[in-house]
């Protein structure tokens, strides 16, 4: 059976719909990002993000549905994320597929985020299907997570490495603060990059002192301060055009996060003598992250997978996906079901 799936996605700023076939085939994907709002304040505000999705999530529902050309009734079952998330974002989502899957008749899937995130790398790629893809390893790197995990299988997965302070993409987001440029800061740091050189600056590059696995970006995020403040170390930040040398900053920046994600997770892999490598989440939209890890990886002969740019954002296609597997495994909730 390759039973027809609604995913629904709310656990931080984007809102988001999908239907899925199989796993695998997508129908249709919708997704209300609440960037612009959140921009006014240079991060996510969680009371905000809240508000808007009890607005979105029933015209997001019902636009995935018009989108694929399916009807309630034709649905097998309701893929929802519980956890992790921002709580008040999460039980939006949780409760509107509440609510649907018991008006039609159907049921309910909890899926967790970041196993989402993984199985979005595997969908658009035909060895994705392959019971052979696993044992791998996933790196998943978002706002909220820097982690390397070793996958036995599509939902059995130990977490070989974590960030010890903030996540990549938190740090994304918060150098682009330090450079006067927008949130999120993921994409604009990147695009400054573009036009800097990256070796310009020699940022730190974390390594455990044990020789474990782990990720640390606290230092290279002061390290981009120092150098944004220059001589006047106290006081506000300067405004952008009196930092001088910015895109080589940012692509400093960028160069030290990429090498350190790269090289941990190629580590990763041979440490557990396996062959392919996943990665996923808002980080894995990265250009120069992306291609580093394809050229690194082929030299070792290690594949990679990693989903296009718009399912490594949030979105519900990587949750209707993964949900038919857990459906297939009668991993499924009644309406107790809570966010977490
Ligand atoms: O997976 P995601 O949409 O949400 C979470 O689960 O956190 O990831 C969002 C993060 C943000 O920190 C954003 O700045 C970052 O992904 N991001 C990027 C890029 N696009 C988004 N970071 C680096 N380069 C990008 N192109
Ligand atoms: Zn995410």
């Amino acid at each position: 059976m390759r039973p027809l799936l609604l995913g629904i996605e709310s656990s931080c700023d984007e809102t988001a719909a999908a239907i899925v076939r199989g796993g695998r085939d997508i129908l249709s994907s919708v997704v209300h990002s609440q960037a612009a709002m959140h921009a006014l304040y240079g991060g996510v505000i969680p009371e905000l993000a809240g508000r808007s999705h009890l607005q979105k999530i029933l015209p997001v529902i019902d636009e995935a549905l018009d989108q694929a050309g399916v009807r309630p009734a034709d649905i097998d079952a309701v893929a929802v994320t519980t956890k992790p998330g921002l709580i008040g974002s999460l039980l939006v989502g949780v409760s509107a597929a509440k609510g649907w899957a018991w008006v039609h008749g159907k049921p309910l899937v909890p899926v967790h985020h970041i196993e989402a995130h993984i199985w979005a790398a595997t969908m658009e790629h035909e060895e994705g299907a392959s019971a052979e893809l696993w044992p791998c390893i996933a790196l998943v790197v978002s706002g909220g997570h820097s982690s390397i995990y070793r996958c036995d299988s599509p939902t059995a997965f130990v977490e070989l490495a974590r960030t010890r302070d903030d996540a990549a993409g938190e740090a994304f987001d918060k150098v682009a603060h330090l450079l006067g440029l927008p949130y999120p800061g993921g994409p604009s740091v990147s695009r400054l990059a573009e036009e800097g050189n990256p070796r310009a600056y020699d940022f730190p590059r974390y390594r455990a002192k044990d020789g474990g696995l782990g990720f640390s970006f606290s230092g290279l995020k002061t390290a981009v301060l120092y150098k944004v403040r220059g001589e006047s170390q106290g006081g506000p930040l300067p405004p952008p055009e009196a930092i001088p040398d910015r895109a080589d900053l940012a692509a400093s920046f960028e160069q030290a996060v990429c090498d350190v994600l790269v090289e941990q997770t190629l580590v990763a892999a041979r440490r557990e003598g396996l062959r392919t490598v996943l990665i996923a989440g808002g980080v894995a939209c990265n250009r120069r992250l992306r291609e580093e890890l394809r050229r690194k990886a082929e030299r070792v002969g290690v594949r990679v997978l990693m989903p296009s740019p718009a399912y490594c954002t949030d979105n519900a296609v990587m949750v209707a996906g993964h949900g038919a597997v857990l459906l297939a495994e009668g991993r499924t909730a009644g309406l107790g079901l809570d966010a977490l």
